[in-house]
């Protein structure tokens, strides 16, 4: 089913009719395609869910490589990215192009798809913005931190479902309820596997997301967790490049605080409020979705 997404994002961007673009485009590896499966998985597979599906993964494509140039990162699914391979300029155009081709298939779609996916790019963007804005100071606000990713993370996760529930008739509230704690959680065992994981696992350095700034839920648990020495002593690492001995201090400190398993109850606590929103709905999947993102170790 992710080939023929594949093919008809293929089709999309070929028909720009520019070379470059198509080359750029040919070089990204494709990712875990989690919007498709959502959508597939609730409207069922047709011309018009695989068209939501491409423009929907294009947008996702064009947010990351604009995210990359922001966080100025090396590698993105284990491959080099493309404003390291070539340059922000690129990057950022190679982004502009496909975010703007997606937009003008969503244009030839449903009115409320298109507001709700729209919409959502919105909140993605302003999201971005959190993110940014957040890096600037050691942020330790576990609410703030939620608003930031519900919007960055949740979005689009969320307009994918809802939308999808739009095509094939059913409940949006109950499907954007649903779509919104897939995101939330994503995020979250994204920051946890940023901690947890090494590089080659994640296609990225490890322990990026503090010296990029971000204070993720790991970091807020954490700083909550620590005497006012060690607090203290987490502070002075914020957005520094930090030696083997920093890097592991502050792995023993997660460890000895237990603030995985802490991150995770939290992460089950939201998955949970998803799951109920679609609990009338006959759909193992959707329930194997969620609770394999929570189980993911990559
Ligand atoms: C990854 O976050 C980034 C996002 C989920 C969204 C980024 C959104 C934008 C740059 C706005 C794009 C706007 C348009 C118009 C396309 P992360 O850095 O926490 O995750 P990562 O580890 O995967 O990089
Ligand atoms: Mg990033």
């Amino acid at each position: 089913m992710f080939e023929k997404v594949k093919k008809c994002m293929d089709e999309f961007v070929y028909e720009c009719g520019h070379k470059q673009t198509i080359k750029l485009y040919n070089h990204i590896s494709q990712g875990k395609m989690l919007r498709s499966s959502l959508i597939i998985e609730i409207a069922g597979q047709s011309e018009k869910t695989i068209q939501l599906c491409a423009v929907i993964e294009m947008i996702h494509l064009a947010s990351l490589l604009h995210d990359d140039v922001i966080d100025e990162a090396p590698l993105r699914r284990g491959k080099e990215t493309i404003h390291k391979l070539y340059d922000t300029k690129t990057a950022i155009m190679l982004g502009d192009l496909l975010y703007s081709k997606a937009f003008s298939k969503l244009t030839l779609m449903d009115k409320d798809i298109a507001f709700c996916v729209s919409n959502a790019v919105t909140s993605l963007s302003i999201g971005e913005m959190l993110d940014i804005e957040l890096s600037n100071s050691f942020n330790t606000n576990l609410e703030t931190y939620i608003d930031m990713i519900e919007k960055k993370t949740a979005s689009l996760i969320e307009a994918s479902t809802k939308s999808a529930s739009i095509l094939a008739n059913k409940n949006q509230t109950n499907f954007a309820i649903y779509g919104n704690s897939i995101g939330l959680c994503f995020q979250i065992i994204d920051d946890i596997l940023d901690v947890t994981q090494d590089s080659s696992t994640l296609g990225k350095p490890c322990l990026l997301d503090f010296k990029e700034g971000k204070t993720t839920i790991v970091y807020i648990l954490l700083y909550q967790n620590l005497s006012q020495t060690d607090k203290n002593r987490l502070k002075s690492y914020f957005k520094k490049d930090l030696n083997q001995d920093q890097q592991n201090w502050i792995k023993q400190m997660i460890h000895k605080h237990d603030i995985i398993s802490k991150t995770k109850q939290i992460c089950k606590n939201i998955a949970k409020d998803g799951l109920d929103a679609i609990k009338n709905e006959e759909n193992k999947k959707l329930f194997d979705i969620i609770n394999n993102i929570i189980d993911r170790e990559k």
